[in-house]
């Protein structure tokens, strides 16, 4: 057998065991391909065998201690590496360290002064490079800038700004005085980031004139105004100049000053402030939309040794790598695998400012060909995208380069998996599957890509000195195979501390609900070998005649159907079955909705999981509403689906799609009626 081929084909549908009345969140879909690591690939890697998992398992703080003394640079050694009165953690007790100066300063004092630390593309085409040098700089001009406006350490200061190397500049700045930064991202409404400001209570706002999405300015210090007319904490704005010309910008005289301006006139030389492990480094709000936002609060030395730490080991980064994470800043990916994470690895690290599909839809594969990335880390979402677009527009690119691919934000489907693995990494490249959350700060259930068999759809085992656990409603481990709520057993370094300003909310939301143990919100089953198997939110299911299915798997056997690009199911009240199922398809091109094809899919899905699972309707659709963080928003379609007014869609990439799908469901209804 060679490494990189599939051990074993299996039928999916076939053999699918029947259900257990009543039984939990169920888990049907079988998955029976295996990819071990090539012996090349595992024999330069950082990890390629099991003895970090080892050494983890005999004491976890020991680990995470003698990684944090090794990897990191601290001013002042800790006297305790963990204390852990559940559910409040501090790691590194009495140490102290800076991030900005482990993730600038040691290394503009290195050979890699003269690295590329940040590599950045423009929408327009335009492009940056900064050295470590250039970095340092930078970041330490800003921090003065901060200074000079009054901003002190502990104060805190909003960041809204597009996908621009000063947003990494300005979170260094904040990190190096020990002000918590707080990134809100660029796509957001002005309500949202009203709500943001208000809820941290921010002294400075950081924002630009516009920032380019598809070709068009979108206005953030328009929308920045209208909010900081509502914030009294709000002292001073810095905008930064990216539109120039095309754009009008007011600026509020003695509040509002120009990031230009101001550097100009900054010192060069400002100091990293030793801080406590324990200080305060960001706050970052949840994805949700409804009530207060949920300030996530992270801290220093655990979390930098967290994400530090997970780089290094899951993207197995090199020296010489192009490492590509296209998320956003403005989500906890971009903070711990653009910014903290590569940069602290001393890494290069590519910055994208804008949409995938500008000028065209081969933008993702012409930036790794332009720079010859050579690991990207990407979401399901956008290779479901990239696979109803359709083969050729990776094919026309040089992807040579690439050795590494990654995913995260949302469960990969076995098939777009497999897509990823052949049309992108050409059957060379290992695929890691990272399951975390903006709570965990850093990658918490991943394959190392030297030491980890992967199966397609599986995020396979804990990362070393992790602790998860699949347990059913009473909190008791289920047995292989079954579903059930995924939770973690052990503190990590990069932990949630708290939400900012409300720590009975952070008790009651993921410590309650199973005593001593980190409740996820997510559903998972263990197969035999251990590998977990994600099927997403929990709130996310169908409840079929009493079967609790997982939505996340319905979805994957439409997409394993061929002509099936992307798919949404839902369960809509069915007086009945309590729920029935609703799928949402959409095709790839070259496809055409029909009759057939609608009982067909039908039909496949009974096949692939369980007649309980076969879709009472299936609904062509041309997208499907997304947030701006890359998920699908069932809720929205369990709207439509159930004839209610939609519900907030602020969030959206693009509201008109979930519109125009209301209105041709409602048409189709009534045609059939
Ligand atoms: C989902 C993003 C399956 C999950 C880093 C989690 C995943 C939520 C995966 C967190 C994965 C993320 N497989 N599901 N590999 N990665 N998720 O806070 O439901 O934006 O709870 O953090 O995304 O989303 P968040």
């Amino acid at each position: 057998m060679t490494p990189e081929q599939p051990r074993a084909t299996s039928n999916p549908g076939a053999g699918a065991p029947t259900l257990p009345e009543g039984a939990l969140v169920q888990s049907l879909l079988k998955e029976g391909r295996t990819f071990p690591p090539a012996s090349a690939f595992r024999e330069r890697s950082w990890v390629g065998d099991r003895t970090p998992y080892e050494d983890a398992e005999r004491d976890y703080a020991a680990f995470w201690a003698r990684h944090a003394e090794a990897e990191l640079s601290w001013f002042r050694a800790w006297d305790k590496a963990l204390e852990w009165h559940l559910p409040w953690a501090k790691w590194f007790v009495g140490g102290q360290i800076n991030v900005s100066y482990n993730c600038v300063d040691r290394h503009a004092a290195s050979w890699r002064r003269t690295k590329a630390a940040i590599v950045w593309e423009g929408e327009p085409g335009d492009d940056r490079v900064l050295t470590y040098q250039d970095l340092h700089r930078e970041v330490q001009r800003f921090a003065n800038v901060l200074k000079e406006l009054g901003v002190q350490k502990g104060d805190r200061v909003t960041l809204y700004l597009g996908m621009v190397p000063e947003l990494a500049i300005a979170m260094l700045a904040c990190a190096r005085i020990g002000a918590p930064h707080s990134v809100v991202f660029g796509g957001f409404s002005s309500d949202a980031l009203r709500d943001r400001i208000l809820d941290q209570e921010a002294k400075v706002v950081v924002t630009q004139d516009g920032a380019w999405r598809r070709g068009t300015l979108v206005p953030l210090k328009r929308f920045a105004d209208q909010a900081v007319e509502q914030c009294p904490s709000v002292e001073k704005v810095v905008v930064l100049r990216r539109a120039g010309d095309a754009l009008h910008c007011e600026m509020a005289p003695g509040r509002d000053h120009w990031w230009h301006d101001l550097m100009e006139r900054a010192s060069a030389v400002c100091p990293a402030e030793p801080l406590d492990s324990e200080h305060p480094l960001y706050i970052l709000y949840t994805s949700g939309t409804t009530g207060k936002p949920k300030g996530v609060l992270h801290t220093t030395g655990g979390y930098l040794i967290g994400v530090h730490l997970s780089t290094k080991w899951v993207f197995d980064l090199k020296d010489e790598d192009y490492f590509w994470c296209t998320a956003d800043i403005g989500w906890v990916t971009g903070h711990s695998y653009i910014v903290y994470g590569p940069l602290s690895n001393g890494g290069t690290s590519v910055m994208y400012e804008g949409a995938p599909d500008w000028p065209d839809k081969d933008r993702f594969w012409a930036i790794v060909e332009k720079y010859g990335i050579s690991v990207i880390y990407t979401s399901p979402t956008l290779l479901r995208s990239c696979m109803k677009w359709g083969t050729q527009y990776p094919a026309r690119r040089d992807l040579s380069s690439l050795r590494l691919l990654g995913t995260v934000g949302e469960p990969i489907n076995p098939e777009a998996w497999m897509w990823y693995h052949e049309n992108i990494g050409h059957g060379r490249c290992p695929i890691v599957d990272t399951w975390w959350q903006t709570e965990t700060g850093m990658i918490l259930i991943t394959p190392l890509p030297g030491a980890t068999t992967t199966k397609p759809g599986s995020a396979t085992e804990p990362f070393p000195g992790v602790g998860a656990e699949v347990v059913d409603e009473q909190g008791r481990p289920v047995p292989a195979n079954t579903g059930g709520y995924l939770v973690l057993t052990r503190p990590w370094p990069a932990m949630l501390r708290t939400f900012w300003g409300d720590p009975e909310r952070y008790v009651e939301t993921y410590w309650t609900r199973f005593p001593g143990r980190y409740f996820t919100g997510d559903g998972a089953r263990c197969d035999e070998d251990g590998y977990f198997w994600i099927t997403g939110r929990v709130d996310d299911v169908v409840n079929v005649a009493g079967h609790r299915l997982s939505n996340i798997e319905i979805e994957s056997a439409l997409v394993a159907h061929p002509a099936v690009a992307e798919a949404a199911a839902i369960g809509r009240s069915d007086a009945m079955k309590g729920q029935a199922i609703s799928a949402f398809v959409v095709l790839k091109i070259g496809n055409e909705p029909s009759e057939q094809l609608r009982e067909d899919l039908r039909d496949w899905v009974a096949d692939k999981i369980s007649p309980i699972a076969r879709p009472d309707d299936v609904f062509f659709s041309a997208d499907l509403p997304k947030t701006r963080s890359a998920k699908i928003m069932r809720r929205l379609l369990r709207d439509v689906a159930e004839g209610r007014v939609l519900g907030d869609t602020t969030t959206l990439t693009d509201p008109a799609v979930v519109e125009e799908i209301k209105q041709r469901y409602v048409a189709e209804g009534k045609e059939e009626d």
